[in-house]
């Protein structure tokens, strides 16, 4: 059973007058409880593509221009913006890797998440406290109390993260999007927040995307894996197969910049040459001004996806087809 399916996604931004093509033609499905990573580097379309999913492409710049979205009986880029919103927080939550930019700085943590509490599952202030205490504990936070009624930029880093995902659980959704949900914190912190989050994920029924230019941690993480490069998917595979031999010529390259990657925490850069942008995608296929195994041909056709070995693998390259 599929939790979420999205067939041929369009996402376009009004640059300079033109259209930019930002999400090409994306396709994939998420299982019931099974935890999908998106990986690729900056600028490839892994934020673009799960704003879609939620519909909060900023428009304008932002268009979704085709696709399909289904979700429980519903394809969610069809339903009224009303229906959306009881969607939205609901049965899809959302968690950034900057928790200031979701929560308030004037009320307290508590005061937020009861509000949550109250708006979405309709409880008392006394319900809503203890549940929102519970919460708290379930997150990792030792001491509800103090943090309940601390503002957020009175708590840490790894401390507000918690009280994010404390309040994106708060309405037991079906689908958490974690979009980078680590990249700000510490080691560490980073490598506590990811197990919590693996644990939730395994105990409350929900399916995850979780969306990191991290091959390390989507490794540890995730069941399946597509790997994005100019808004397309470039290669889609089981986790462990995607980590024991990688098709794709540019999936190649990626795992190549693992230890790089975890040892000085940047973005990834690694590389030879750089992402195109969203002006100027090459013809052919688009990685073809860095793929070590460009031939003639990539310059000029556009590689369609191929199934490899007649599994669910997906490959977009002309070496395998
Ligand atoms: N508001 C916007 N206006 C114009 N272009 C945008 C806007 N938001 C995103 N884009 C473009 O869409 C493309 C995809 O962006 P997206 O944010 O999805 O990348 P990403 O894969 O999430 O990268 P990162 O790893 O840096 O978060 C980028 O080229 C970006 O410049
Ligand atoms: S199609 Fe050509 S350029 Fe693109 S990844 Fe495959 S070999 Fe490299
Ligand atoms: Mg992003």
């Amino acid at each position: 059973m599929s939790c979420l399916t999205v067939n041929n996604l369009e996402v376009t931004f009004s640059i300079q007058k033109q259209k930019a093509r930002a999400v090409r033609g994306v396709s994939f499905e998420l299982g019931n409880t099974r935890t999908l990573g998106i990986v690729g580097e900056s600028g490839c379309g892994k934020s673009i593509t799960a704003l879609s999913i939620m519909r909060l492409i900023p428009s304008p710049p932002g268009k979704i221009e085709a696709g399909e979205v289904h979700f429980e009986q519903k394809n969610l880029l069809s339903l009224p913006e009303r229906q959306m919103r009881s969607i939205r927080g609901k049965r899809i939550s959302m968690i950034f890797q900057d928790p200031m930019t979701s929560l308030n700085p004037v009320f307290t943590c508590g005061n937020q998440i009861a509000e949550a509490l109250r708006l979405h599952k309709g409880m008392s202030r006394d319900e809503a406290a203890a549940f929102g205490m519970e919460l708290l504990s379930e997150v990792g936070i030792t001491e509800p109390l103090r943090a309940w009624s601390s503002y957020p930029h009175q708590l840490s880093g790894g401390m507000r993260q918690r009280i994010m995902i404390a309040m994106a659980l708060s309405c037991s959704p079906r689908l958490l999007i974690a979009d980078e949900p680590t990249t700000a914190l510490d080691v560490t912190v980073q490598a506590k927040l990811l197990e919590l989050l693996k644990k939730l994920q395994d105990t409350k029924d929900m399916s995850m995307i979780l969306i990191t230019h991290n091959l390390g941690i989507v490794a540890g993480m995730a069941h399946d894996v597509i790997v994005m490069y100019a808004g397309e998917v470039m290669e889609s595979a089981a986790a462990r197969e995607l980590f024991d031999s990688p098709l794709h010529p540019y999936t190649v390259c990626l795992l190549k910049t693992i230890p790089a990657v975890e040892r000085r925490e940047e973005r990834l850069t690694v590389i030879p040459g750089s992402v195109p942008t969203l002006l100027d995608i090459p013809d052919g296929c688009p990685f073809h001004p860095r793929c070590p195994q460009a031939v003639e041909r990539c310059k000029k056709e556009h590689p369609p996806l191929h199934n490899v070995n007649g599994s669910k693998r997906l490959v977009r390259c002309h070496l395998y087809e």
